[in-house]
């Protein structure tokens, strides 16, 4: 079994995204519809379904992994994951993307089962607006479960901020300034085409990277660095200040090119990129020889060739992916 994964043009897989489960407590204007069913739990994977998972893409170079949703913390088994996720010989970084409200139950434990980052969700400062882009999100609880975060020791925390013309673009500066002052990393996130949210529409709230920076430089001076944490995010420096800002632009400054990841959905889905539908089915390998790492492997490998070369969203409102954002996590 090759030892690296690296696709028909010549990208390398070194971060694997696992959504955990397709349920979350918000219902985000971008990720879901208001009306949401969710999978049956026999069809999500089990504990030891993502371990194994996991295991099999480590032993074939993966660096990083990222769990998500959904909201990962909803996942009762979560902390037991992260421990077996965790030991894995050669795996360098450990990270979640969660909404943050359950950071005050969660966060210690995370940190002790073996966590070593996360990114949290905040498209506003506004405790209204909140409610009504997450349309049943608490702001109170996820600054508390930020402060809980810190406390646990997590460092470099980032927020990600998914800026919607119309709805939060007029926040921009704030957010900068919230980030700046308690030492928070800040990823602005051009909104992307995944499932008929209905709540808005795409084309008329798209806000593009290079919109948000012009608002950002009417204050500070950026300064562009060549940190990466093998995401998607350009990150620019300010003098005064620890934060780094970054711009996550899949239609203004696409990424593609330099790809380093794929996604397992809840159900065990193994998407080769977030922007198309190529897929293969782990969780039917894992259940048909279970415990077999090395037909899992094969399955990776085999599949591999499916990545396409790039995305094709594009911003004039047209869904071309039914799938929601809450399957795989963004
Ligand atoms: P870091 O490890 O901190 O770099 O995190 P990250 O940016 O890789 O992950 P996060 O979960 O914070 O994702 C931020 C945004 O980037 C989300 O909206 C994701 O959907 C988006 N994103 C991550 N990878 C890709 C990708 O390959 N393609 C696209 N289009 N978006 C991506
Ligand atoms: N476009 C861009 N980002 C999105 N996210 C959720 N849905 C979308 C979308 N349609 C973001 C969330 C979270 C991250 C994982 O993905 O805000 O921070
Ligand atoms: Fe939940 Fe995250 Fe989707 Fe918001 S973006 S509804 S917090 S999964």
């Amino acid at each position: 079994m090759p030892h690296e994964l690296i696709d028909d043009f010549g990208r390398r897989v070194r971060y694997v995204r696992i959504s955990v489960t397709d349920r979350c407590d918000f219902r985000c204007v971008y990720c879901m519809s208001e009306e949401m069913t969710f999978l049956p739990r026999a069809q999500v994977l089990t504990l030891e379904e993502l371990s194994m998972i996991a295991r099999a893409f480590v032993e074939m170079g993966v660096e990083k992994i990222r769990l998500t949703g959904g909201e990962p913390l909803v996942r009762r088994d979560i902390d037991q994951l992260i421990e077996q996720i965790a030991e894995l010989p050669g795996l360098q970084d450990l990270a979640m993307t969660t909404n943050g409200a359950g950071l005050v139950k969660h966060a210690r434990r995370l940190r002790e089962a073996g966590l070593k980052r996360l990114n949290v969700s905040l498209d506003t400062l506004d405790p209204q607006r909140f409610r009504q882009l997450t349309r049943t999100g608490d702001l109170g609880r996820v600054l508390e479960g930020l402060r809980a975060a810190r406390e646990a020791g997590f460092e470099r925390i980032k927020l990600n901020a998914v800026i919607l013309k119309g709805h939060n673009d007029d926040e921009v500066l704030d957010l900068v300034e919230f980030a700046r002052a308690e030492k928070f990393d800040l990823s602005f996130i051009e909104e992307m085409p995944l499932g008929d949210v209905s709540d808005h529409s795409r084309d008329e709230t798209f806000c593009s990277s290079d919109d948000v920076q012009g608002i950002i430089e009417q204050r500070h001076t950026l300064l562009p660095t060549t940190e990466t944490t093998l995401g998607p995010s350009r990150y620019f420096r300010m003098v005064d200040s620890e934060s780094r800002i970054g711009f996550i632009s899949p239609h203004s400054h696409n990424f593609c090119a330099s790809c380093n990841r794929v996604r397992v959905t809840a159900e065990g889905r193994l998407l080769l990129c977030l922007g198309n539908e190529h897929s293969v089915d782990l969780r039917a390998v894992v259940r048909r020889h279970p415990g077999d790492l090395e037909a899992l492997k094969r399955a990776i490998v085999e599949a591999l060739p499916l990545k396409p070369e790039r995305h094709h969203f594009t911003t004039d409102g047209d869904v071309q992916i039914v799938r929601f954002m809450n399957m795989t996590g963004g």
